[in-house]
């Protein structure tokens, strides 16, 4: 049942509005041993001898990235940003813009390292971060699966295989068993659209994925199981923590029309449908929330002479950030205000920009806060804003060069600073919960 339209909220953020930042363990720990961890080591030289002709008519400016892109070091995550022993700092610089919520992923390779055995120094490593969190003030949330896989699983047949939801649901109870009555918001899984299309429809945004292939009907099995995975995950949560809001971080784009024409209108409505509509379909009652990643809006053009038939692309008018992506704040509005029919609460779980000068981000954060507030106005029931990401990190296949984060890193020493914008989102933060 839709509901109906309110009268716009002078305030629209609630006081208990979770305000956060958010990265994930394969991306920030450094370290790794799984299925990304080994495919980077035999891409890396690869991905920096094609990185002009990948990059140069996408990026602004590809002298700018140019050094970093052609480096194989920058395809490795290594050491990424040494956050599994920096955390404590990383989290003083987090309470310090006062935010109140961050949004962190548990390594599943490294708590669990052979299936059904569990390391013990990771299981109490991840029960001290959210200690230190809990010390601070800071409510922590916690995805199960970011992408990247132990190797253990692929061997048993991967995201499509006939082992992996009762694998993944004996993962989370041994989490849960840890840190489940400390943890009140969970996102099961880390869009399960890109994972469908990087590992099983042929790829798309990113220049490659392990063991990218191009087979729907693997991808169906594996749809199929992410949401079973969902669904039995969360009874293992509520099990030990009967108040925990458990939902899934969806990467939704604001697609839109660029030509007028029936078939552009077609292959939007299957842009749209597939797979996050489908896939909220089915868990609608099984969800306590929708967690949205929100990027950029896309324009479908219908092109009878491509070979696709279609076109997808950045609209003009859109300024680009570092990566070429389209920035549009207003896509944040469109699509909180489309997901108001499923009458569960939103938390946008990432939102952010690769912006290595710091020109843009500031604007960024206050233009898309400003879409959320004209939303809640509006109507839609907005839990929450995590800005992606609060560290420089290894953004998988592109590597280190984008700078996503609100505390840039110093590649060799590690050092962290605030980025001036990071101070811009701490004034935001103060203004909206004053
Ligand atoms: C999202 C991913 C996140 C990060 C951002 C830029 O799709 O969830 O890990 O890479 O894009």
């Amino acid at each position: 049942m839709p509901r109906p339209k309110l009268i716009p909220v002078k305030e629209p953020f609630a006081k208990d509005f979770l305000w956060g930042a958010a990265t994930s363990a394969h991306q920030v720990e450094g370290h790794q041993h799984n299925n990304w961890s080994v495919w980077e080591a035999s891409v890396a030289d690869k991905l920096a001898k094609n990185a002009r002709s990948r990059l140069i008519n996408t990026v602004p400016d590809w002298k700018a990235i140019q050094a970093e892109a052609e480096d194989p070091v920058n395809y490795i995550s290594g050491s990424a940003a040494d956050h599994y022993n920096r955390y404590e700092e990383d989290f003083d610089l987090l309470k310090s813009l006062g935010c109140n919520a961050y949004r962190f992923s548990i390594e599943w390779s490294r708590v669990e390292t052979k299936p059904n055995q569990y390391n013990k120094a990771a299981l109490t490593h991840y029960r001290n971060m959210v200690q230190a969190l809990k010390k601070r003030g800071i409510t922590p949330m916690v995805t199960l699966h970011h992408f990247a896989d132990p190797i253990w699983l692929e061997d048993k047949g991967g995201w499509h295989g006939p082992a992996v939801v009762e694998s993944f649901t004996a993962f989370a109870r041994a989490i849960s068993k840890q840190i489940g009555q400390d943890i009140d918001y969970w996102c099961t899984v880390n869009e399960p659209g890109s994972y469908l299309l990087q590992r099983y429809l042929g790829g798309g945004a990113w220049p490659a994925w392990p063991t990218t292939v191009m087979n729907p009907s693997l991808g169906y099995k594996y749809l199929k199981n992410v949401i079973s995975a969902h669904k039995s995950v969360r009874k293992v949560i509520k099990e030990a923590n009967p108040k925990a809001m458990v939902g899934i971080a969806h990467g939704l784009l604001d697609y839109q029309l660029g030509r007028h024409d029936p078939l552009s209108w077609i292959f939007k409505k299957q842009l749209d449908y597939i797979p996050d509509t489908y896939i909220l379909n089915r868990i609608r009652n099984d969800t306590d929330f929708i967690g949205v990643n929100y990027y950029m809006r896309l324009l479908i053009k219908s092109r009878l002479s491509s070979p696709q038939y279609w076109t997808i692309k950045k609209a003009h008018d859109d300024p680009a950030n570092d990566m070429g992506w389209g920035i549009y704040p207003a896509g944040l509005y469109n699509i909180t205000q489309k997901l108001i029919r499923y009458n569960l609460p939103l938390i946008v779980t990432e939102n952010g920009i690769p912006d290595t000068k710091d020109n843009l981000r500031g604007k960024y954060i206050n233009d898309h806060l400003a879409e959320l507030a004209r939303s809640i106005s509006d109507g839609a029931d907005i839990r929450g804003y995590f800005y992606w990401s609060l560290l420089d990190n290894y953004e998988w296949s592109e590597g280190f060069w984008p700078k996503f984060g609100l505390v840039s890193i110093d590649r060799k020493t590690k050092n962290r600073t605030l980025r001036q914008s990071a101070l811009e989102y701490a004034s935001l933060i103060k203004k909206y919960s004053a």
